[in-house]
């Protein structure tokens, strides 16, 4: 057993989500608070939580509403929690959901509470659109103007410049560059073949074509009633393509670097709304309120790099950490959930498993070593299911228990990339 929690064992009871959808689409008219209190509201509905044991509330999310930026407090106020529940508001940009669950996680191995909800929501349909500074900068002076000449003359200051509105970019403060520059970059320095991603991306949506099919997938899904006139449900991803081929993919064009790049549409996660929570207890409360927990936390691992190197490398840093503090190696791990922002991100990740230099640059001997594709995203990942960012970490720790339990496995391993260099990584037992 690890040292992670001090032999007070931290209980995976149970996780679900609502429906991933694209952007744009069957979420447009919601909010991350919604589709949050929705999936936090069915998560207690679905597995007979009594409220008045929930003692904390972890919330992950990327871009947050200027008008109520602690997500995970307004999730929290709804009908079936007491209003007494600490909730706070976690950001590890895509690795928000997996920040929020060790958060809680934490408090729980400290005593500070027994049972807790953590998770994330992103409504990427749903993001603030702010002024540009020349803009906000006159409106102010024109507030604290005196007279209607002084008010006339600061809005006079407006250039039509100023009235393009400010939209959030999916692309690093420091370096100016988007995920998906980066991602081509990666592919570059790390010789992966726009093929090689094609493919990767046509197994991620046949195999999350395969687990919604069978249910494995719409099983840990609620449902979504669409505000304002609360007809229809959503019940699956909208996201995944049954009918994607090899030739379709490999004839998109490339979007981020349209001349030499590699990454387009089709290889890439999509911008998606959703949300996902699991619910933690100590060991102890998960046997005194009768639970089966789905498995236990084992250890986990976050790290870092430059962004301005190769971004979403940094997975390859955090899995030898987690592992190292589990006190397992990779033959050990029955189940491998990676997540899935680019196939060219996912394949550089693998590379960096079994690279000498990067197990050095880590401070480790010999190499993570080579991931055993069968055991790998067995139900497809981010780009055929989406990736809603705050959501993203407690999707995938549902889903890899879930089929832990359904293989007879006993160990998981789990990895996101995130923004700004970040990794995270931990690893899950089942008994
Ligand atoms: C890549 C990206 C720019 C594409 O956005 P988009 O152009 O709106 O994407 P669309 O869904 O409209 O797809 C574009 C085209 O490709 C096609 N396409 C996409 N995936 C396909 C697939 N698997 N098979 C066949 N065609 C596909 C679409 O049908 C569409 O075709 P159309 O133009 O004829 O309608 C956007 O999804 C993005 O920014 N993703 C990255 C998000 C990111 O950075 N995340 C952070 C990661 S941590």
């Amino acid at each position: 057993m690890s040292t992670y929690g001090n032999g007070r064992r931290v209980a995976v009871v149970a996780g679900i989500r609502t429906p991933f959808a694209r952007a744009g689409t069957l979420f447009r008219s919601m909010s991350a608070i919604d589709l949050g209190r929705v999936c936090v509201a069915e998560l207690i509905q679905r597995f007979d939580v009594p409220g008045r044991e929930v003692d904390l509330l972890v919330f992950g999310t990327v871009v947050p509403s200027v008008q109520a930026p602690n997500i995970a407090r307004e999730v929290s106020l709804i009908p079936h929690l007491p209003k007494g529940v600490q909730a706070h508001t976690v950001g590890r940009a895509c690795a928000s959901a997996n920040q929020a669950i060790t958060d809680a996680a934490d408090q729980i191995v400290l005593g500070h509470a027994h049972v807790a909800i953590a998770g994330g929501a992103e409504c990427l349909s749903n993001v603030p659109i702010l002024h540009s500074r020349g803009f906000a900068d006159a409106l102010l002076a024109a507030s604290k103007a005196k007279t209607l000449g002084g008010r006339m003359q600061a809005l006079s200051k407006i250039r039509p410049r100023d009235l393009v509105p400010v939209t959030p970019a999916i692309a690093e403060p420091t370096t100016g560059e988007t995920m998906g520059q980066s991602a081509d970059k990666m592919a570059k320095i790390n010789g992966i073949t726009r093929d090689e991603q094609d493919r990767f991306a046509l197994r991620s949506h046949r195999l999350a074509w395969a687990g919604t099919s069978d249910g494995r997938l719409t099983a840990e899904i609620a449902p979504v009633w669409v505000p304002p006139r609360f007809e229809s449900a959503v019940t699956s991803d909208n996201g995944i393509r049954e009918d994607t081929n090899l030739e379709q993919l490999n004839a998109l064009k490339p979007v981020f670097d349209r001349r030499y790049g590699s990454v387009t549409a089709g290889n890439a996660s999509p911008l998606t709304d959703g949300a996902a929570a699991v619910l933690l207890m100590s060991e102890e409360r998960a046997k005194v309120l009768g639970y089966q927990p789905l498995g236990f936390i084992r250890s986990y691992a976050y790290a870092a790099l430059d962004p301005g190197e190769q971004l979403l490398q940094a997975p390859v840093l955090a899995a030898p950490v987690a592992l190292a503090r589990a006190g397992l190696s990779l033959d050990q791990i029955d189940l491998i959930e990676m997540h899935e922002a680019f196939a060219a991100q996912v394949l550089c990740n693998l590379e960096g498993f079994e690279s000498q230099a990067w197990a050095e640059r880590g401070g480790f001997v010999s190499p993570v070593g080579k991931v055993d594709r069968a055991r790998l995203n067995v139900m497809g990942g981010s780009i055929a299911i989406g990736h809603p960012f705050g959501a993203t970490g407690a999707r995938m720790l549902t889903t890899l228990l879930n089929e832990l339990r359904r293989r007879g496995g006993a160990y998981g391993l789990l990895t996101v990339c995130a923004a700004g260099g970040m990794g995270s990584a931990m690893v899950l037992e089942r008994e």
